[in-house]
């Protein structure tokens, strides 16, 4: 018998992203830096210099980095025009996934996969995915774009363009914190549909395609704004309980719930997660949170099940400001580090990814002309 859903299949080798449950602690290491020490000392752009270079970076290499990222963060007019034309309906997520594939078909270089032209792709990409999807949520709420400024760092940058006002420092720091922690995740379903693509050497935007598309179900990176809906839904700790076991009841997920990999250990981004929202609790507003611990609580009591990362993203982005719509996107803003990393890693070192399935149909049927059946 098979694992359903390649459950602990070793698909690749990869030197990006390690987790491991070590003596009941799960460990989180990008490129050999464990989580905790980057959510403490570092900055998204450091993070994603890190994940696409495989070292940290200088000072005078991680400012430049910087520079370049502000350079590259401005869209063309086509773009601009794509995000106005699109209905005003359009979830957030699909617009980002179909601005991707029309950048794709302006860059003279799409086909080029060597490591100089696939960085240059990946740092576009990290670069523009805020501005698309801070312009497009502006222009669907029939407000002025506000323009990259380059004096804000990336995710003071999206918080600006995307409220058109300077964000506060405890908002920044949040943002850049969530980023860092949704930068890379091993062979989470969007990475390896990423790398899936990349696989048959199909272009940098194609795998960035299948990865956001990926990235959008409710099992995945879908689950915060579920969850958003869940703390509406609930509106006060007190029903909490009540809710969960409603839901059980009727053998519901419970969104914000479960992990395939951390069965019985805190995820540690989510540890990170928690302490962050209760801190943007304390200074604003304290619902979301409370709702969230009621919650937390009650599915750990009645179904032993702890949250994952997209549990706590939720009372972070509601007060961060951030539309529940967006909430997606906000994960993809992160992730896009870490797939344009796995992408390239795929790229250097390519071989199909083409697995087999255990057939488990009829076999050997006997062929009946169409006219002759009954
Ligand atoms: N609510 C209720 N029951 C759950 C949940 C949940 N959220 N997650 C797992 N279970 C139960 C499941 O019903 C099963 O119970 P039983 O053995 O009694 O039948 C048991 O736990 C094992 O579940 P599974 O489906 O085999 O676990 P999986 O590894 O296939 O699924 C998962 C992992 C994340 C898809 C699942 O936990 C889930 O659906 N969670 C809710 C959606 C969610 O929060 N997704 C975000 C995942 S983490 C970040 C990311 O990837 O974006």
């Amino acid at each position: 018998m098979i694992k359903s859903g390649m459950e602990d299949v070793i698909a690749c080798q990869s030197d990006i992203c390690r987790i491991e449950i070590e003596n009941g602690r799960a460990i989180l290491e990008y490129r050999g830096y464990d989580i905790h020490d980057l959510a403490k000392h570092s900055c998204y752009e450091e993070v994603a210099y890190l994940l696409l270079f495989g070292e940290l970076p200088s000072k005078s290499e991680l400012e430049y980095f910087k520079a370049e990222l502000a350079d590259k963060r401005e869209l063309p007019p086509q773009i601009i025009g794509l995000l106005t034309h699109l209905p005003p309906i359009t979830h957030p997520m699909v617009v980002l996934r179909t601005a991707i594939s029309y950048l794709g078909s302006m860059d003279k270089y799409i086909h080029h996969r060597s490591y100089e032209k696939s960085i240059e792709k990946a740092k576009s990409l990290i670069a523009k995915f805020p501005t698309i999807v801070a312009y497009y949520h502006r222009i669907r709420t029939g407000q002025n774009l506000v323009h990259p400024n380059d004096d804000f760092d990336h995710a003071a940058n999206f918080l600006y363009m995307l409220h058109g006002e300077e964000p506060s420092w405890t908002s920044i720091k949040a943002l850049d914190l969530d980023l860092i922690l949704h930068a890379d995740h091993e062979l989470n379903a969007s990475t390896f549909a990423a790398r899936i693509a990349a696989s048959t050497m199909a272009d940098m935007y194609a795998s960035v395609v299948a990865a956001t598309g990926t990235l959008m179900g409710p099992l995945h990176g879908g689950a915060a704004q579920k969850v958003m809906e869940m703390l509406r839904e609930v509106a006060v700790p007190w029903r909490a309980e009540e809710y969960v076991k409603e839901k059980l009841e009727r053998k519901e997920r419970i969104m914000g719930f479960g992990h395939r990999v951390y069965k019985k250990t805190m995820d540690p981004r989510t540890i990170e997660l928690k302490v962050l929202a209760k801190k943007l609790a304390d200074e604003k507003e304290p619902k979301w949170y409370e709702i969230s611990e009621a919650i937390a609580e009650a599915v750990y009591k009645l179904k032993g099940l702890l949250p994952n990362v997209d549990f706590y993203s939720a009372s972070v982005y509601a007060n961060l400001g951030i539309p529940d719509d967006l909430f997606i996107n906000i994960f993809a803003l992160g992730r896009i580090a870490g797939w344009t990393a796995h992408i390239i890693e795929q790229y250097e070192n390519n071989r199909l990814i083409r697995p087999r399935a255990l057939y488990t149909g009829g076999k050997n049927k006997h062929y009946v002309p169409i006219e002759e059946r009954d």
